[in-house]
């Protein structure tokens, strides 16, 4: 019998014949010659098509193949070190299975928003292809490091009645006869986890209904939340930078092809494994800005010109710690010795690609966080579960959320936060 193999299989089959499913992206053909790109989601390589070694049926099939139709084709294996996926079929049999028709994305240039709208078309583009592999090489590394770590996986929920990222970017939603949100953090949830658990994190699609139209924003995105019990502010930025190295190095070793489609240099990536990540306070951020010409005064929250700038001065990834308080969330643990500053920390990417982490030492103090609720304009009796946690045993705790796509956007060198999500929700865009 013949063997069915997927395309990533070819290496192992040299000289053999077998048979795989597959869909044309592209055709070019002679009197004598037709070569056809070919897909399978696994890879992309080339099937040459012979007039004279197959039947006349086979030839004409081959010559009127359209874009996207899917077919089964035999044929043997060949090395063929002309291509970057070194091997090729020399096809002897065609079976088509689905016709196509005037597929809308030809091999010309399109617009954004025309590819966008075909977004589940444009996914079997090499370039998205190369992106969501290396998305899925990230989550499947994040898997290992964590639970490598000795962390448990603690999933928080989407629906809720808390908003720990402030009220203004909220997706209302009913619930029954109350009202909830979505999700903007499952960070609430892990600190109760942190507290019966130890050492646990989140992955789940989080929300935000950010006014915003950057090429950093999505309305909903994906966020990677570890949560630590008797942990302070230092070693949770070790864990940060341990993780972030972790993810560029098998990034590095697992994807070259995608990063080859990418036109992404692994030798950029590779300064990015090298810990410690550089640390300066927010307050030398500032003087750093203004020595810079920026001319920003101290309280103010960094735009992405700030990060930017900031980042151009290190050759890696660098922490900026202990915001205003003003200017961050409420659950944040206060400075010992100054009152304007909090205990937190976010990691800046190089490269223009801005904040990736965010994260904070947490407050431990019952009184003191029950203040902060208040000021924030929340309401202390949707708190009263998250006080409990002060309560009953409370610990210096700490975690932060690393954003998969800004993460992704940056590793990969693409320039918009949209093509590091299957289906992105952007601002004016929930379709498809
Ligand atoms: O800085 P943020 O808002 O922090 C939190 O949500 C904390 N509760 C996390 C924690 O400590 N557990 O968001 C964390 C990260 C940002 O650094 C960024 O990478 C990403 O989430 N992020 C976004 N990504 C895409 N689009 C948006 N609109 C994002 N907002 C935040
Ligand atoms: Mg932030």
């Amino acid at each position: 019998m013949l063997e069915t193999i997927s395309i990533i299989d070819a290496p192992a089959h040299v000289n053999e014949t077998v048979k795989i499913g597959v869909w044309l992206t592209d055709k070019r053909s002679s009197g004598k010659i037709a070569f056809l790109q070919l897909r399978d989601g696994t890879a992309f390589f080339q099937g040459v098509v012979l007039k004279n070694e197959v039947s006349e049926t086979v030839f004409n099939t081959a010559k009127r193949l359209r874009q996207e139709t899917s077919f089964w084709v035999t044929g043997e294996i060949h090395e063929d070190s002309r291509s970057k996926f070194g091997y090729e079929i020399q096809v002897a049999e065609i079976e088509i299975i689905g016709e196509s028709e005037d597929y809308p994305i030809t091999p010309k240039d399109h617009g954004v928003d025309f590819l966008m709208d075909h977004r589940h078309l444009w996914l079997r583009s090499s370039r998205p292809h190369a992106v969501l592999t290396i998305r899925n090489e990230v989550i499947r590394a994040t898997y290992e490091f964590f639970n490598q770590e000795g962390f448990t996986k603690i999933d928080a929920p989407i629906l809720t009645g808390s908003a720990p990222e402030g009220t203004t970017d909220l997706f209302h939603t009913e619930y029954f006869d109350h009202d909830a949100y979505l999700s903007q953090s499952g960070q609430l949830y892990e600190e109760a986890g942190a507290m019966a658990f130890g050492k646990v994190f989140s992955f789940g699609p989080t929300f935000r209904a950010e006014k915003s139209k950057t090429r950093r924003h999505l309305i909903e995105f994906w966020m990677i939340e570890p949560e630590m019990a008797f942990m302070y502010q230092e070693e949770s930025l070790a864990v940060q930078e341990k993780y972030v190295a972790f993810l560029i190095r098998n990034v590095i070793d697992h994807c070259q092809s995608s990063l080859e489609t990418l036109g992404r240099d692994p030798k950029v990536l590779e300064k990015y494994t090298k810990t410690p990540y550089p640390r300066i306070s927010y307050d030398r951020a500032i003087e750093m800005l203004n020595e810079g010409g920026m001319n920003i005064t101290w309280g103010t929250d960094f735009g992405s010109p700030e990060e930017t700038y900031l980042a151009d001065q290190f050759e890696q990834p660098v922490f900026i710690l202990n915001y205003p308080k003003a200017i961050k969330a409420f659950y944040m643990k206060p400075h010992p010795t100054r009152d304007d500053v909090v205990i937190c920390a976010d990691l800046l990417a190089p490269e223009g690609y801005g904040e990736i982490i965010g994260g904070s030492e947490r407050a431990t103090d019952y009184n003191y966080l029950l203040e902060q609720i208040k000021k924030a304009g929340l309401d202390p009796a949707e708190y009263s579960w998250y006080l409990d946690l002060r309560k009953y045993g409370s610990v210096p705790h700490s975690g932060f959320g690393l954003g998969l796509e800004r993460a992704l956007t940056w590793i990969t060198g693409e320039d918009h936060v949209r093509e590091a999500i299957p289906f992105p929700r952007l601002l004016n865009r929930i379709y498809p």
